[in-house]
């Protein structure tokens, strides 16, 4: 979790308050990733104090450090109150400046200022640090530190970082040679176990920043400007990171969302790699743990070669538009977000002609993926019940036996996992620990291991042999919507591409492949249920709980919709298998409690017909869901309320059928006067376990 934010002005005049409103806008674009306490750190105009004993560079300033708890904007309240009773000038300029900024998701001590970042070295702040992920050593490294005389302010394992920064550079210049930033850098790298992206700013290392990352998410955004001038003409076609001394402007961060409003001219910073911004130039080099181990001493990195990338995405993705909230904008997307997700995949022969389907990340390995054993899909959350969704077709279209591993349950049980099974790893972010670690796992078994994810760039992308991305554009709000039909709609495509074209089930392929180009279609159809949705929030607002009951295709509907409920709406909601039900669950039954069922067309409707007269022979208080014109049959004579959605072949059904349950979870949330987009104690990646 957490997002970290550094911002860098070389050869540009900034002023103060430009600064400081840049780095806070940054902190805002990564809110979702973590959102309970927050800090940035800038430079101030006194001079680091010649009580510290130390030689510090003539053009160093001592650093400013603004750590609040709660959101940004209450950070924001108090730099400002601060800047005011400091007297501190926003007006001064800089030709070159280094700030750093973090917004947080504690994992180590309560949100509260100690906790937040930048976390300091002690006195003086001669080493701050902003940290995404966990120091799994910390406690050993701790130890150590308090016996070489450090002491800890905060609970954080955070903390050991710029006190080891420090330990290390002064251990480093009492042996002669002053060490560069970087090698303080790397020295520390060498000690800390975990994941980890980390920022470091220092006194002693004027207009300097130092980034490094291992496990965890760090991008490297560049603008340079043409002329020498404040704000000139910036260079798009910049290819390779070369040392200039153009006027220029460089960010770092944890996502591209903070990334894309300044350029799309970005590095994805590759593990064990530290990037060193000094003097207008940004020089790579690379941690290789394994000669520092053999050396015993000092790492010898070695200097890396990086092309840019350019960013596809548009700044309208990160911004709400004419909506009152992301998870809303996100909802509301969805026929344009599964649109592109279909993009360029679906192949089309001639008008109503089918050809097939075009998946590049995966056409070299759908042989292997067909001679599988069994398919494993691993995921958690949302991104599980996609593939839950998923699973019935891609069963039915393959012929290979497909099983189901939320990734923690797979680690705690060291789940066997074979040579010949195709591991499917699917995530929203691509940055979720648990399952990132399950795919170390996956792949020292010696499985395919193919990723379904919507981050390009992301760990996952980057760490399986094969894969396709959702491409459903970003997704800000915390509780995920159009990932999760994307999802779905992906791997849909995934078992048309692997399942044999034969002739028995040519004609099942083509009207799934037909019904997929008329999907958004559908879904701005059932869109227009918002209203009454809205409708049914306002009766179910006051309630304590809300089962949902799904079969077959739609089991997964049922849980991502109870997810939706309780993740945002704050209400306790369970997702059931109707089949389930008389084993426990009726028990629950009685005239108050609310509960959705899910009786659309599909192979399993008649059995859900029979939960609805069980449920109705309790005084069951029904909210059955629908294929359009099944209302009096479902509720014969409005003996429950119905939702009406429009059909579709059953694999695509849960697509649809989510919309109207995450529209009510939506509603319930604004009725019930709780924090849409960023749900307490959540944050949109769980990148710790
Ligand atoms: O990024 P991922 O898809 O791997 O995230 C997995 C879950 O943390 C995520 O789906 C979570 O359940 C969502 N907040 C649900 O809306």
């Amino acid at each position: 979790m957490c997002g970290i934010f550094a911002y860098l002005n070389y050869n540009v005049h900034r002023e103060r308050r430009y600064i400081l409103e840049l780095l806070f806008n940054g902190l805002r674009r990564l809110e979702y990733r973590g959102y309970d306490s927050a800090g940035i750190s800038i430079d101030s105009d006194s001079v680091p104090s010649a009580d510290l004993g130390r030689n510090f560079p003539a053009n160093s300033m001592n650093p400013l450090v603004f750590r609040q708890e709660g959101k940004i904007d209450q950070l924001v309240r108090s730099v400002y109150e601060e800047v005011d009773e400091t007297r501190l000038d926003l007006d001064q300029t800089f030709s070159v400046h280094t700030g750093i900024a973090h917004t947080r998701w504690a994992t180590h001590g309560p949100p509260s200022p100690r906790n937040s970042h930048p976390q300091s070295s002690g006195e003086g702040n001669e080493f701050l640090v902003v940290h995404n992920g966990i120091v799994t050593n910390y406690v050993v490294l701790k130890e150590t530190l308090v016996r070489h005389g450090f002491k800890f302010e905060s609970e954080t394992d955070t903390e050991v970082i710029p006190k080891l920064a420090k330990f290390v550079f002064d251990k480093l210049s009492e042996e002669g040679g002053r060490p560069t930033f970087s090698q303080v850098v790397l020295e520390v790298m060498r000690q800390l176990e975990g994941a980890y992206a980390l920022i470091f700013k220092s006194p002693h290392y004027p207009n300097e920043l130092v980034a490094c990352k291992r496990g965890s998410p760090l991008l490297l955004g560049l603008k340079e400007f043409k002329e020498n001038s404040d704000g000139g003409t910036p260079f798009n076609d910049v290819k390779f990171l070369t040392k200039t001394d153009n006027p220029k402007e460089l960010f770092l961060s944890s996502d591209a969302n903070a990334l894309i409003e300044h350029t799309k001219q970005v590095l994805v910073i590759e593990d064990d790699e530290v990037v060193h911004l000094k003097d207008g130039g940004i020089s790579i080099l690379k941690f290789d743990s394994d000669n520092a181990k053999a050396t015993g001493g000092l790492p010898r990195p070695a200097s890396v070669q990086r092309a840019l990338s350019i960013l596809e995405m548009e700044v309208e993705q990160i911004k709400k538009g004419n909506y009152e909230h992301y998870m809303q904008k996100e909802i509301h997307e969805q026929p344009e977000s599964l649109k592109t997700t279909m993009s360029g995949r679906l192949i089309q022969e001639g008008p109503g002609k089918v050809k097939g389907i075009l998946l590049g990340g995966l056409k070299d390995y759908l042989k292997t993926i067909r001679r599988s054993r069994r398919i494993v899909f691993i995921g958690c959350g949302t991104s599980y019940n996609a593939a839950l969704a998923a699973r019935p077709f891609v069963e039915e279209l393959s012929g290979v036996p497909v099983s189901m591993e939320i990734a923690s349950d797979l680690l705690d049980r060291q789940g066997p996992i074979y040579r010949e099974d195709t591991a499917v790893f699917v995530s929203q972010s691509g940055e979720t620990a648990d399952t990132l670690l399950a795919l170390d796992y996956a792949k020292k078994n010696g499985a395919l291991c193919v990723g379904i994810t919507n981050t390009v760039g992301s760990a996952l992308a980057r760490n399986t042999h094969c894969g396709i991305h959702i491409n459903a554009g970003a997704e800000i709000g915390v509780a995920s919507t159009k990932a999760y039909t994307s999802q779905i709609v992906v791997m849909t495509m995934l078992a048309l591409a692997v399942g044999d074209d034969s002739i028995s089930s040519k004609s099942r392929r083509e009207a799934i492949i037909d019904n997929l180009f008329d999907l958004p279609n559908k879904v701005r159809e059932v869109l227009q249920l918002d209203d009454e949705m809205k409708d049914l929030a306002k009766l179910l607002m006051d309630e304590q709980s809300l089962l949902m009951f799904g079969r077959g295709y739609n089991y997964a509907t049922a849980l991502e919709g109870a997810l939706k409920v309780k993740e945002v709406a704050l209400m306790h909601s369970e997702g059931m298998l109707a089949g389930e039900m008389k084993h426990g669950p009726l028990a629950l039954v009685d005239e108050t409690l609310p509960i959705v069922v899910i009786a659309t067309r599909d192979a399993c409707f008649s059995k859900q017909q029979s939960v609805i007269q069980q449920l109705h022979a309790r005084k069951g208080r029904l909210i059955v869901m629908c294929t359009k014109g099944d209302a009096s049959v479902v509720c014969p004579g409005g003996s429950c309320r119905a939702i009406e959605v429009p059909a579709v072949e059953d694999c695509l059904q849960p697509v649809i059928n989510i919309i109207p349950l995450q529209l009510l979870a939506y509603h319930l949330t604004v009725l019930r006067g709780f924090d849409v987009d960023q749900p307490r104690n959540l944050a949109k990646s769980v990148t710790t376990q």
